[in-house]
């Protein structure tokens, strides 16, 4: 196995890590393949889930005429909320629960998969919307039993919501963003369909590319799960397990192909580079699916929780909101500053994988050389500098530290402690990125 050395046993530390791996088909055309696999899973009748941009485009129309060849009765629903909100998730459920349908079909970013997970969990378990949602916000609760099958077709390629068994959205009345974490939310299948990212707008492509770099990294560079307590039961072992060798491969690999194609796959992609993108947001997917994300996505979703006037280029202007990938990248430079000395030649690595210069530097570099390189990205893409310019100043570090105090399983992942003020100095620190 690679890198012993970061996965040297520890005395009270796990011994053992768990492989979950996705049902996923990926290539130009799968799409198409849809109406079959639809079938294959025994559905007869199915909601198609998507947003109101997404059910303008092509895919739609074909993932329909797919269903319809191999006799599979489709209703769309094309109501879901970009970044979604409780509010959403209820009238998804609705929609669920009224439809006597027997399958799910989600066709869109991670907002319209997300949706999607929870309403079928809500209309097949009904409870509570805050019963299966993490604790200490929720109260975590099991999901008692299999759900309704759902195969997801993302028209993005940041979230890898289709490899995961998260959904994620904002509770508007703790403007705080939250999610439910359950292996039985992991859709049957994923179909990655290259094509159905052409009308992808640009902005939405960088935000894309940074959760994807993000999910590989925090996971690359994640608590190891050696230094993890061993659980008492196998059940009680978290899906955010920290690093481990399988999630390390994947990731190694998604840095890298993000490296290669991110600004062209920004500026003016080719079929390739999009075709590249979306297999980097798979392997992402895998490895964080496998190991956890960590401090920029703890931090980012009080970023996106308490936002109160940004209307970023690019997504639907109707409500505020920051976009997922920026509200997690901005946070990033700061982060792998703090976490570089718990595990700095792993940030080196990362910087060497991203196509960075890192000739002549030492490995007590590691997260600066990151951190450095990562603003560049950030600056050539047209990613906006820092809080600052999402609408934050000062006076809101102490609300924003409270709502990231509060993501435990982000934060336990981190390579090192993280005590409330370090976290309110990252905030601070992540106010201007240049
Ligand atoms: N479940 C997970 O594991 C996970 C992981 C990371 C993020 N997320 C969540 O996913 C959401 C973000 O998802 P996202 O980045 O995929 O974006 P998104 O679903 O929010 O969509 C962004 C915008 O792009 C548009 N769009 C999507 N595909 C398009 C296409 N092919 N052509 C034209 N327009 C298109 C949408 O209509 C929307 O306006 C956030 O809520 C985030 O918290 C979930
Ligand atoms: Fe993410």
């Amino acid at each position: 196995m690679s890198d012993r050395s970061y996965y040297l046993p520890t005395e009270h530390g796990d011994r053992v890590f768990s492989v979950e791996a996705p049902r996923i088909k990926f290539g130009r055309g799968a799409l198409a393949e849809l109406g079959q696999d639809a079938r294959a899973l025994g559905m007869a009748r199915v909601a198609v889930y998507t947003d109101p941009r997404v059910a303008e485009q092509e895919p739609l129309a074909r993932a329909i005429a797919s269903l319809q060849q191999a006799g599979v009765d489709a209703v769309v629903y094309p109501e879901v909320e970009v970044e979604p909100t409780d509010r959403s998730i209820r009238a998804g459920t609705r929609f669920a629960s009224e439809g006597g349908f027997d399958g799910f079909v989600s066709l869109g970013g991670g907002s319209v998969m997300d949706t999607c997970k929870a309403s079928n969990l809500y209309s097949s378990f009904p409870a509570d919307l805050l019963e299966y949602v993490n604790a200490p916000i929720g109260r975590a609760a099991l999901v008692p039993g299999p759900l309704k099958p759902h195969i997801a077709c993302p028209t993005s390629f940041g979230t890898a919501s289709e490899c995961t068994g998260i959904a994620v959205f904002d509770l508007l009345e703790l403007q705080a963003k939250t999610g439910i974490v359950s292996p039985r939310l992991r859709p049957n299948l994923g179909i990655l369909d290259p094509l159905s990212l052409q009308t992808l707008p640009r902005e939405v492509r960088a935000a894309n590319g940074f959760d994807v770099f993000s999910h590989a990294c925090e996971s690359w560079t994640a608590r190891p799960f050696t230094r993890r307590d061993a659980p008492e039961a196998p059940s009680e072992r978290p899906l955010g397990q920290g690093a481990n060798p399988y999630s390390d491969l994947a990731c190694l690999e998604a840095i890298r192909l993000v490296g290669a194609h991110l600004v062209r796959g920004v500026q003016d992609p080719s079929m390739d580079d999009l075709e590249a993108l979306m297999f980097a947001g798979m392997l992402a997917g895998i490895g964080f699916g496998n190991a956890g994300c960590h401090l920029p996505h703890g931090m980012s979703y009080a970023v996106s929780g308490l936002v109160r006037d940004f209307h970023p280029a690019g997504w639907p202007s109707g409500h505020a909101l920051v976009p997922h990938g920026i509200s997690v990248i901005v946070n990033s430079p700061a982060v792998f500053r703090f976490t570089g000395p718990a595990c700095d030649e792993r940030h080196l690595r990362a910087a060497d994988a991203l196509g960075l210069d890192v000739r002549g530097t030492s490995p007590s570099d590691g997260g600066e050389v990151l951190a450095e390189g990562l603003i560049r990205l950030m600056q050539t893409t047209g990613i906006p500098n820092g809080l600052n310019a999402l609408g934050y100043g000062p006076a809101d570090l102490d609300a924003l530290t409270d709502r990231a105090f509060a993501q435990k399983r982000l934060l336990e992942n981190t390579p090192r402690p993280v005590t409330r003020e370090d976290l309110q100095g990252l905030f601070r620190a992540s106010l201007y990125c240049w």
